[in-house]
């Protein structure tokens, strides 16, 4: 056997199936864009599910490439020797060129010639016919002419041997096995037992069906043959090691971790699997946030999957006694590890690395509290006699900690308990159904949308409003926001498809469009909403103002002109914003999220620090300055390939081969985009920011407004800045000034206020030298005086320590209901013995109060102006205490 690289080998892959007439199509984002019903590229194959159903592809018939997946529905299995969360797939496809004869040839070849192994240690499985498909004797037969040995194939069921994802191409496929010189574990010993003789190093899947959402099975017109072998598994096969953690590329991670815990890998079956968990679950998460997607941990979709996997590996690495710090060492190490094959990941670095420890962070101050919550339900429920963690417990720990449930399962099994997950689930759903109840009608029509998966393929809608506004169609479909029904009639609400419509349904961040439906007999829909459904057609939501609409009958859509114009603004304004952003702030600059609709535009963007009022200034002045320009804006529908030549800025996702819409705004902007525009940036009106803040680690969010809307934004700050001119008596232009002014006479106010009240307060005290007392050769003056604050009486004070010379003075004021106390002693009384802190703390209680404070100083209130007599009272007996 031949050993090799993980370099090594992608490279050998593919020139062994380049020398075979194949081209490398190379990779697409891990983050799946959601058209096969999956978050992420779980197969090599996910990216060419058209192109396995029989649609055209650029590159030819003939592909191959390495591909990174992302798989968690085993993630409970990592742990182990062998899986892992992220992983590369080597793949190779026949689309609809050639068939078994040649695979099985190349297969042997590949297993032979490339890698070194001989025959008489290789077996392989086929299909062994069912109801849908007929027993894969021709498989067998190829393997076998190919060079495997007859008594080493062996025919098993679909469960082991047919291979497809939830809908989409699948069909028969033939694994082959590397086999053991091991004896065989019983009679049946064979591919299928698990017995650890029969090691699985690729597969062969012969895509002949189509797989419907029904579950039907279709033949497919072309045959294709869908190749993809684990890159790990095979490298560490090849290297002679059964632990995929110990190849190339988990290697130096393993013994990083070795050497920050001080624990040996493989000492125990514990801490080896925390290890394999925080090294497979930090690469995974390097991968995603590294990727062309930039995916980020949050609470939903891929991104809560994220999480729960930075989560889970913060909490093996703690287990390990390892910190954040050496988490983001085991991440540095995987990012320079495949910095080559991987280059956004390479540029991204900084990147990758800021959000990791953004998340760490944030799970870090949860964890603590979370797991004192964890505790307390822990004793609850066993105090309780139970051994099961209520699904409401754990959904409170999910909801206010952050904790994945996953999380509260695994940290219940150490403590022997159990944890109600369909419990959860059902306070899950609950506060979900919550949040729908309160949502909208069309955002309600979940039932209703449902319907329209019923529809017959050849129901279609096509959208011709690129071009116009208005145009006759006939209803296709209608729905009564439930069901499908044949007609809506007046009042009622509802949803109709018509074969044609310019009405641009909600899509890539612009929202669509309303307007109405009109019959030559006078019936009007008034459409508030529009969506798209299932089968890409387009939904008109809304209510029939006037007569009614029958599926079939003819009529004429109009869309709302004036509406469709504002959210063209927003949406052009929206891409010569990206493009001013990426000049202003640098080309890191990329686009998170957006959304236009009549009344503004909403654009997030990665960018990681508040920007300044100068650079909001630049990029305004940018697209104002484009706007000017009057810069023609041309669509044009190309291929992928070509738009990317054109340098287009392209959101993930898009795949080869398909039609993409490409819009120029000049030579500035470039974007691939499906949204209506206007057509000449002039038309845009102007330009205004009035809103930048952030919304996630690293995202940022800029509102802004267009044409008439910026207009009534500017008249709304013009009528504002008149009604304060007119408040301050003076002109718009003079305000500031007027402001200055206004303040300085508001200073000189307030001094002169605070000079009368300190003279009204001493006049109010009189005179006090027939007040003050010696207490054993330490004067005090220890009196009330009327209405004063505690600033005034701060005042006081220090004017009476003047007046005395060396000793105390106590003053107490009712001012309000309010009881206000200060304490002074001079340097001299402390000396002796005194403390204004120790006095008033003594004397407060008289009046209700508490306090405290300095040697030389302290201040106190109270509520009970009724003990104020006392309190002078116990002051000079304290003093005397005090100076003994
Ligand atoms: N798509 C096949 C697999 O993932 C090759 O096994």
């Amino acid at each position: 056997m031949r050993s090799f690289t993980a370099d090594e080998l992608r490279k050998a892959w593919k020139q062994f199936y380049i020398d075979r007439g194949h081209v490398d199509c190379g990779a697409v984002s891990l983050v799946s864009d959601g058209s096969t019903g999956v978050m992420f590229n779980v197969a090599g194959m996910q990216p060419l599910m058209p192109y396995l159903l029989g649609k055209k592809h650029p590159m030819g018939t003939r592909l191959c490439n390495v591909q990174g997946c992302v798989r968690t529905n085993d993630i409970d299995s990592v742990g182990d020797k062998s899986h892992g969360t992220f992983f590369e797939m080597m793949g190779s496809w026949s689309l609809g060129d050639y068939f078994k004869k040649e695979r099985c040839q190349w297969s042997y070849e590949l297993l032979t010639e490339l890698f070194g192994f001989d025959a008489d240690h290789l077996a392989a499985t086929v299909f062994a016919g069912d109801e849908n498909a007929p027993r894969d004797e021709e498989g067998a037969k190829y393997r076998i002419e190919s060079g495997f040995k007859p008594e080493n194939i062996f025919y098993l069921p679909a469960e082991d041997n047919w291979w497809g994802l939830e809908y989409g191409p699948c069909g028969p496929d033939s694994e082959m096995f590397y086999v053991k010189d091991i004896p065989d574990c019983g009679p049946d010993c064979g591919p299928g037992c698990h017995c650890g003789k029969y090691t699985e190093i690729g597969n062969d899947v012969f895509m002949q069906y189509e797989k419907h959402h029904d579950g039907s099975l279709t033949p497919l017109s072309q045959k294709n043959v869908d190749t993809g072998w684990g890159l790990e598994r095979i490298l560490a096969f090849l290297n002679g090691v059964d632990d995929v953690y110990k190849i190339d590329l988990h290697a130096p991670v393993i013994s990083y971790i070795e050497k920050e815990s001080g624990i040996k890998y493989e000492a125990d079956e514990k801490t080896t699997r925390s290890m394999r968990i925080l090294a497979d679950h930090t690469r995974t998460a390097v991968m995603l946030i590294g990727d062309v997607a930039k995916l980020l941990p949050s609470n939903t979709g891929a991104g809560y999957i994220l999480r729960r996997l930075i989560r889970r590996a913060v909490r093996h690495a703690r287990t390990l006694g390892l910190n954040k710090d050496q988490i983001l060492g085991v991440a540095t190490i995987y990012i320079d590890e495949y910095s080559d094959s991987y280059e956004h990941l390479k540029n991204n670095k900084k990147f990758v690395l800021t959000e990791l420890e953004r998340e760490i962070v944030r799970f870090e101050s949860t964890l603590e509290n979370g797991m004192k919550e964890f505790k307390k339900i822990l004793d609850q429920t066993s105090s309780e006699g139970k051994k099961e963690i209520a699904g409401k417990d754990a959904f409170f720990l999910y909801d206010t900690f952050g904790f994945p449930v996953e999380l509260t399962v695994e940290l219940a099994e150490e403590e022997g308990f159990t944890v109600d997950e369909e419990g959860f689930k059902a306070s899950m759903e609950e506060q979900k159904q919550k949040a729908r109840d309160n949502q909208n009608f069309a955002a309600n029509l979940e039932s209703g949308v449902s319907a329209f998966d019923q529809l017959s393929d050849d129901v279609t809608s096509e959208f011709v409003g690129y071009t116009s506004t208005s145009c006759d169609g006939k209803i296709v479909a209608i729905s009564d926001g439930a069901a499908l029904c044949d007609e809506l009639s007046k009042g009622a609400k509802g949803t109709i498809i018509t074969d044609k419509t310019p009405f641009y349904g909600t899509m890539g961040g612009q929202v669509g469009d309303i307007g109405v439906i009109e019959t030559s007999d006078g019936a009007k829909f008034e459409v508030t909403e529009t969506v798209h459904v299932a089968g890409g057609r387009t939904a008109h939501v809304g209510q029939v103002i006037e007569g009614s609409f029958k599926n079939g009958s003819q009529v004429k859509l109009l869309v709302d002109v004036e509406n469709r114009a504002k959210t063209c603004r927003n949406h052009s304004a929206t891409h010569l914003l990206q493009k001013a952003l990426q000049e202003v702030l640098g080309d890191h600059v990329e686009q998170a999220g957006s959304y236009q609709d009549p009344d503004k535009t909403r654009f997030d963007f990665s960018h990681h620090q508040a920007m300044t009022a100068e650079e909001i200034r630049k990029v305004e002045d940018l697209v104002n300055a484009k706007i000017a320009e009057a810069l023609p804006v041309v669509t044009e529908e190309m291929t992928m390939e070509e738009a990317k030549k054109t340098g287009a800025m392209a959101l993930f996702g898009e795949k080869y081969g398909d039609v993409v819409r490409v819009v120029k705004m000049g030579d500035f902007s470039i974007e691939l985009c499906g949204g209506t525009h206007v057509s000449n940036t002039s038309h845009v009106g102007i330009f205004k920011i009035v809103s930048e803040s952030g919304v996630a680690a690293g995202v940022r969010r800029i509102e802004a407004l267009t044409g008439s809307n910026a207009r009534n934004y500017y008249i709304g700050v013009e009528n504002n800045l008149d009604e304060a001119a007119k408040a301050l008596k003076t002109n718009p232009a003079d305000i500031t000034t007027q402001i200055k002014k206004l303040q300085e006479e508001l200073k000189a106010l307030r001094s002169e206020n605070e000079s009368l009240k300190s003279k009204e307060a001493q006049a109010a005290l009189g005179d006090v030298t027939d007040q003050v007392e010696e207490i054993n050769g330490v004067k005090i003056l220890a009196t009330s005086v009327k209405g004063v604050d505690m600033n005034g009486l701060r005042d006081l004070g220090d004017q009476m320590k003047g007046k005395i010379g060396e000793g105390v003075v106590v003053l107490i004021s009712e001012a309000d209901g309010k009881v206000n106390l200060v304490t002074m002693a001079t340097d001299e009384a402390i000396s002796k013995g005194a403390h204004a802190g120790n006095l008033i703390k003594a004397i407060a209680p008289k009046v209700g109060g508490g306090g405290g404070g300095r040697p030389n100083m302290a201040q106190a209130g109270g509520k009970n102006p009724a003990g104020i007599a006392d309190a002078i009272a116990e002051a000079k007996k304290v003093l005397a205490e005090q100076i003994g």
